[in-house]
């Protein structure tokens, strides 16, 4: 009787505050503590992100998003003689102290990023036309080449032309796909750590936007450990035991200056885990994604286990290993085509 009063306020409660986002503002501020972490998560990565344009160890992801955007601008129909001018001199300025941070603290500091970023500078300010602004920040990078030991082998941007034709008929690809299936019965041999490597390998490729990336694969293949990490989601009870190496995808907030791309990194992460599935796939590996729900107290222990900030979220988990042949899969049936494809439908 009191389950069914309850449930009746919350329906009518919920069907008031549905009338106008402001209502749903108020109700989560007063009613529900539910999007909380994610608030914080946003407004962390935000302040992170604002942080990194002075901060002297580091302003990747700055540096990584205004390279694509020169890379993008490079390669436009036609091209401008004239663009950048509102972030070459930050972007200038953050490589810059990459490039001091490579000397200081090298292990800080990817060589092959920056040379790309070394690249893309040189090739922009060779195409660019003459500007007050770019002028000055052209004679700067310049400088700054002068003691740049090894150089860049790449040309930024590619011509489509580099990449040859396909390596991978569709068949193949078809056929791959379909003998992925979400494994939860795995042979107890240990993984090597380089088929895992391999597969992240493959992950590194999916696009992200802005080429950002946002995203890390912390693998754990301790028994203790897997065990600490495998107990933690919902979704493992009951084979959660027999997993061989359980992998925690995390996403960085930070990587972003607004709230309106928060979505980006559960994007990005999710195209590079089903290629990660893909390549584990390729190698004779089963894999099952494991749901991880927005829940206060799972949350809480999974920071601590893994040292997460604010900004950092889990993304899914993904438990991998060599399948037991004799282990059942779910059938899954899979939506049609004309259930799941629709062209130029409207309104
Ligand atoms: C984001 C995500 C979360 C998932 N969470 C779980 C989970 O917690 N436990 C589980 O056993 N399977 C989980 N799965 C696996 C799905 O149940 C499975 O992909 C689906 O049933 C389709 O089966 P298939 O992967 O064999 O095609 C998850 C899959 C995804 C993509």
């Amino acid at each position: 009787m009191l389950e069914r009063l309850t449930l009746a306020i919350r329906r009518t409660v919920l069907h008031l505050v549905a009338k106008s986002g402001f209502l749903c503002s108020v109700y989560y501020a007063f009613c529900s503590s539910a999007f909380r972490r994610e608030h914080r998560g946003a407004v962390c990565g935000r302040l992170k992100y604002m942080r990194q344009a002075r901060n002297p160890s580091g302003c990747q992801y700055l540096l990584r998003r205004n390279l694509h955007l020169l890379e993008k601008g490079m390669l436009m129909r036609p091209r401008r003689d004239v663009f950048a001018l509102d972030y070459i001199q930050e972007t200038v300025a953050c490589y810059g102290r990459a490039l001091q941070l490579a000397r200081t603290s090298p292990e800080l500091v990817c060589r092959s990023e920056l040379h790309w970023a070394a690249n893309v500078l040189a090739r922009y300010f060779d195409v660019s036309g003459s500007h007050p602004i770019i002028n000055e920040v052209r004679d700067r990078f310049r400088a700054m080449q002068a003691d740049l030991p090894e150089h860049a082998s790449m040309t930024a941007p590619l011509k489509h032309g580099v990449a040859g034709p396909t390596p991978v008929e569709y068949e193949e690809l078809l056929d791959l796909a379909r003998r992925r299936r979400s494994v939860r019965w795995f042979l107890q041999n240990p993984v090597p750590r380089d088929v895992i490597d391999r597969a992240i390998a493959v992950a590194a490729l999916s696009p992200s936007a802005c080429n950002l990336q946002p995203f890390e694969f912390r693998v754990f293949d301790d028994a203790e450990l897997i065990w600490e990490v495998a107990s933690l989601p919902t979704g493992t009870t009951g084979f959660g035991p027999n997993l061989p190496a359980i992998v925690v995808l995390i996403g960085k907030l930070h990587a972003w200056f607004s709230e309106a791309d928060r979505h980006l990194v559960y994007i990005d992460a999710s195209l590079a885990a089903m290629a990660f599935l893909l390549a584990l796939e390729s190698q004779g590996l089963g894999s099952c994604c494991l749901n991880w729900p927005d829940m206060e107290s799972k949350e809480r222990s999974m920071a601590k286990l893994l040292g997460l900030e604010p900004d950092e979220r889990v993304i899914m988990l993904i438990a991998l290993g060599y399948p037991d042949p004799e282990g059942l899969l779910t059938y899954s049936y899979k939506k049609s085509l004309a259930e799941l494809r629709n062209f130029n439908i409207t309104g």
